[in-house]
């Protein structure tokens, strides 16, 4: 079977928050149906447009856009407790949300005791600690594949309560063997019994909206003919297989992932875009070689804002790591290159880029699996900086000459156009290549 009609993905090439919420709602006019298809609640996804800006962490980005129908896939993780804030968050009606997001029955859920083990786990890691968001994202996708899940279509079955009350007792058992003190867990300045209560509501929300057979739907759309837009969360730094193990995520963030996360066939995906930042952040721990640890690295943090969307942790910051773009594009198949932040290096007399890492007494341009992270050093090259405010640039070709140079070094190392250039967080501030 040929497929004319395709779905596009938009991912991040890096360790997450490349801007990926901002690029999503300014493309979302070309689309009809825009689809989350893995993570979760641990997303923090921002958008700004009329003096506004909204925080998406689970509903996808197209959500703004009349006419665009959204869609949660079967490989998000869903917690109705954030779910139900999120929703109140947005100032949409609940009417105009019925008809507008749509929300797979296979999605699993995020249970109040997977939160608790999400903190147990970390607790007992000590010093290996991931810097998890907390969100339960871990102990979620443990369950689902350890077949011990709990799926949204199943809530409304009359053993759901049983299957609830004897995965909580499970969960707890373990996080009290792990010496985890679960008396003294609190989640969002609640007791345990108050945000289940909580999550209970989150639930009715999620129920007055429309589930379906996702894997169906999005097909159906496609065959008949709808424009669709499959948007990653994380990165691809942060890929349960690809990313710096065991300082990951627990899904698929590459293109792959939209094929199980949506049950779109691989012949399925047209154009992959990919979006990277002008230079790179990391929440969390796990190796980062490009690390800034003096006042350049808080420059960048200052500049550009550099507070988890979903935390508000301080992000570590570091120059761009080409090695690591250019196998995040190898992964995912990227077609169209997207930069984001570059706003952020106006006014520095020079920057620096990782061209290549030095590995003991060798030069690499890959990371070895189970590398010593204290024997890699990145090989820096420094660049011309420019010093103009970039808001009133309206083509990719018209920026500053040093800007024109950082973009095609970065275009040469992986073999792809620029195609859109972000100068702002609002809509209105981004560039396309005519
Ligand atoms: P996401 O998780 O990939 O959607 O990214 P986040 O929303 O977590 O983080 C990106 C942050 O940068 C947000 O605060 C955006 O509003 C902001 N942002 C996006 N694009 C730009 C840009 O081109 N310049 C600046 N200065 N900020 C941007
Ligand atoms: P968006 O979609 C940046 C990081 C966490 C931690 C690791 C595992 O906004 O780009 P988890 O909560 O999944 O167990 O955390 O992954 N992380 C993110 N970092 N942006 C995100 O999402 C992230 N989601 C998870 O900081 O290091
Ligand atoms: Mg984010």
């Amino acid at each position: 079977m040929r497929f004319e009609n395709k779905a596009d993905v938009l991912l991040g090439l890096q360790w997450g928050d490349e801007g990926k919420g901002k690029i999503v709602d300014v493309l979302t006019p070309r689309y009809q149906l825009v689809a989350r298809f893995q993570g979760g609640p641990n997303a923090g996804h921002t958008l700004e447009f009329e003096n506004k800006k909204f925080i998406l962490h689970t509903i996808p980005s197209g959500i703004f856009h009349d006419g665009c129908q959204n869609v949660i896939g079967n490989g998000v993780v869903l917690d109705p407790f954030i779910f139900k804030q999120e929703v109140e968050s947005l100032g949409i009606g609940m009417p105009q949300l019925k008809k507008n997001l749509f929300i797979s029955g296979k999605a699993h859920l995020i249970l109040p005791s997977h939160r608790l083990l999400d903190a147990a786990y970390e607790c007992s890691r000590g010093k290996q600690k991931i810097g998890s968001t907390l969100k339960g994202i871990g102990p979620a996708y443990t369950d689902k594949i350890a077949r011990c899940g709990m799926r949204l279509a199943e809530t409304l079955s009359p053993a759901f309560r049983e299957k609830y009350q004897e995965r909580k007792n499970a969960h707890m058992k373990l996080a009290r063997n792990l010496g985890y003190n679960i008396e003294e867990l609190r989640l969002e300045e609640m007791d345990f019994e108050a945000y289940e209560a909580a999550w209970f509501k989150g639930l009715e929300t999620i129920w007055s909206l429309t589930q379906i057979e996702s894997e169906i739907f999005v097909n159906q759309a496609l065959d008949d003919g709808l424009k669709m837009l499959a948007e990653g969360a994380q990165g691809t730094q942060l890929d349960i297989d690809f990313g710096s193990y065991p300082f990951v995520t627990s899904s698929s963030t590459i293109a792959a992932g939209a094929c199980t996360g949506l049950g779109l066939a691989p012949s399925r995906i047209g154009e992959v875009y990919g979006i990277l930042k002008a230079y790179c952040t990391r929440v969390g721990s796990g190796p980062f070689p490009t690390e800034l640890f003096d006042e350049e690295g808080d420059r960048l943090r200052n500049s550009g804002n550099e507070f988890g969307s979903t935390t508000g942790r301080p992000r570590r910051c570091g120059w761009l790591d080409l090695p690591a773009l250019k196998y995040a594009v190898m992964l995912n198949g990227v077609t169209k290159l997207i930069m984001t932040k570059v706003d952020v290096l106006n006014g520095m007399k020079n920057f620096k880029v990782c061209t290549a890492y030095e590995y003991g007494d060798q030069r690499v341009d890959y990371l070895p699996s189970d590398y010593d992270p204290d024997k890699l050093k990145p090989i820096l090259q420094t660049m011309e900086g420019w010093d103009c405010d970039l808001k009133d640039f309206k083509t990719i070709q018209e920026l500053p000459a040093p800007l024109q140079e950082y973009l095609n070094l970065i275009e040469a190392h992986v073999g792809l156009p620029m195609e859109i250039v972000s100068t702002g967080p609002d809509r209105t501030h981004t560039l396309f290549n005519q």
